[in-house]
């Protein structure tokens, strides 16, 4: 093994207490929840994660993507402190207290929209969906969404009716919320159409009025559109840069646009909202993931003309805007700011795509790369003709990267996903990256072999 600064595999993994752990979470825990690989964590720092059996590993999963400043900043560590020593709890929901509208006034003006917003406060990102489901029935008295299939929204009763990217989510649960309508979403490089941007001048958009709102979606009664900005756990996929914009046509008809920031938002692609590199304004927006640094929290922001249709008693949560959590939230995007992450994610972003578009020409198994700032997707092929997916291989590559101190994951069924703290270091990340390149080399030679 070589030597790093880093990433300091001491023991076969798993090691023995990590082995154990393992077992028994088998024995007691829920079997419903799937995982990449055996990490049993001890306690991480920054970038730093280590195992109980005294393994170092660099993050580049950032606790599927949560940890938006990295593990226990000094500045949320302090907030959580400060907050749990004067109250931890005391139910926004019949109660007040002051952090919840300090911290609304700091993020109400970062989503983008030139018009009066308020925010409403759960602890998940599924509770975001939850409450722009029902708000946004409530607004438009009509019962429709529109929703893409590859979309990951959550896993609750409502927000699993959005989701459509693997089967196994919605097994056995059957019969959810009726009245979901998915149609496919942009996915170039497997484009359903099997047609090639820019030449196919949006065919997707046309598609979608021809074969669904010209034969049996009536739009009047559509209440929302759901999308993800860029599509996680479907892949990692960017849309062709107008398709949006293609797509407002529909606000024209009253349809709400609900944009789901959960994974893309806070400073993730570089830009606060992964939405605003589309230049885009939506009228419903959910957050939750990275915005307090690893304490759970979930918000959903709409114009306040949508919000207001809401009565006392329509909808809440007892544990919604923790005051311990809205700390760290105010600390969190303080960090972002005064250190700069969205550059240091836009910078390093960019860096590693232009690396990793070399690995492209390089590697046969590497099909395509794509994402903006820290939110990398490279998606792995069994070959570049077929672009048949790389399945094994992109399971391959992330067991060597964890067996070598780097933690990577997959999205989909192919594409593994780079997505960092948004203040790793650029040595960090580097290392991080020297990894990934080995792996996916190790695994090319084998594929290219076979
Ligand atoms: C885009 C998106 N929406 C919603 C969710 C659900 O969030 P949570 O797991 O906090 O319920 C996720 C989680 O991965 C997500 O990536």
């Amino acid at each position: 093994m070589k030597s790093r600064k880093f990433a300091k595999v001491v023991t076969s993994l798993p090691g023995k207490k990590s082995a154990d752990i393992v077992e028994k979470t088998a024995q007691y825990l829920s079997p419903s929840i799937s995982r990449f690989y055996p990490l049993a964590v001890e306690s991480a720092h920054g970038s730093i994660v280590k195992d109980v059996d005294g393994n170092q590993f660099i993050d580049m999963a950032a606790g599927i993507a949560v940890l938006s400043t990295g593990s226990t900043h000094p500045r949320v560590v302090e907030a959580i402190r400060r907050q749990s020593e004067r109250f931890i709890h005391y139910s926004y929901t019949d109660f007040y207290y002051g952090n919840v509208v300090e911290l609304t006034e700091k993020l109400l003006p970062l989503v983008p929209g030139d018009f009066p917003k308020m925010a409403y406060y759960g602890n998940s990102g599924a509770e975001a969906i939850e409450a722009a489901m029902k708000l946004s029935r409530n607004h438009t008295k009509r019962s429709l969404y529109l929703a893409h299939s590859g979309s990951f929204h959550g896993r609750t009763m409502g927000a699993l009716s959005l989701t459509a990217s693997k089967p196994i989510q919605r097994k056995g649960a059957l019969p959810l919320v009726p009245d979901v309508v998915h149609f496919p979403f942009p996915y170039c490089f497997r484009c359903p159409w099997k047609q090639t941007f820019p030449e196919c001048d949006y065919y997707c958009v046309d598609y979608f009025k021809e074969q669904y709102l010209e034969k049996f979606v009536s739009v009047d009664e559509v209440a929302a559109y759901f999308f993800e900005p860029i599509q996680g756990e479907g892949g990692y996929v960017v849309p062709p840069p107008d398709y949006f914009h293609r797509m407002e046509f529909l606000r024209k008809e009253g349809v709400l646009f609900v944009d789901d920031e959960i994974q893309t938002g806070v400073g993730r692609t570089g830009e606060f909202f992964g939405l605003e590199n589309f230049g885009i304004i939506p009228d419903a927006v959910t957050i939750a993931k990275g915005i307090a640094s690893g304490l759970p929290l979930g918000v959903m922001v709409a114009k306040s003309e949508v919000m207001n249709s809401w009565k006392p008693g329509q909808h809440a949560s007892t544990f919604g805007a923790n005051p311990v959590a809205v700390e760290a939230a105010l600390a969190t995007l303080d960090i972002i700011k005064s250190e700069h992450l969205l550059e240091n994610a836009k910078n390093l972003g960019k860096k590693a795509v232009e690396r990793m578009l070399e690995w492209k020409e390089r590697y046969e198994i590497v099909g395509d790369v794509r994402g903006l700032g820290l939110f990398i997707g490279i998606e792995i092929v069994r070959d570049k003709r077929s672009k048949t997916r790389g399945e094994a291989e992109a399971k391959k590559i992330i067991d060597y990267c964890f067996r070598h101190g780097a933690l990577v994951i997959t999205a989909g069924r192919n594409t593994l996903r780079v997505i960092p703290p948004l203040n790793i270091s650029e040595e960090e990340f580097t290392e991080g990256l020297d990894i990934l390149e080995e792996a996916i080399g190790e695994v090319n030679s084998t594929v290219a072999g076979s």
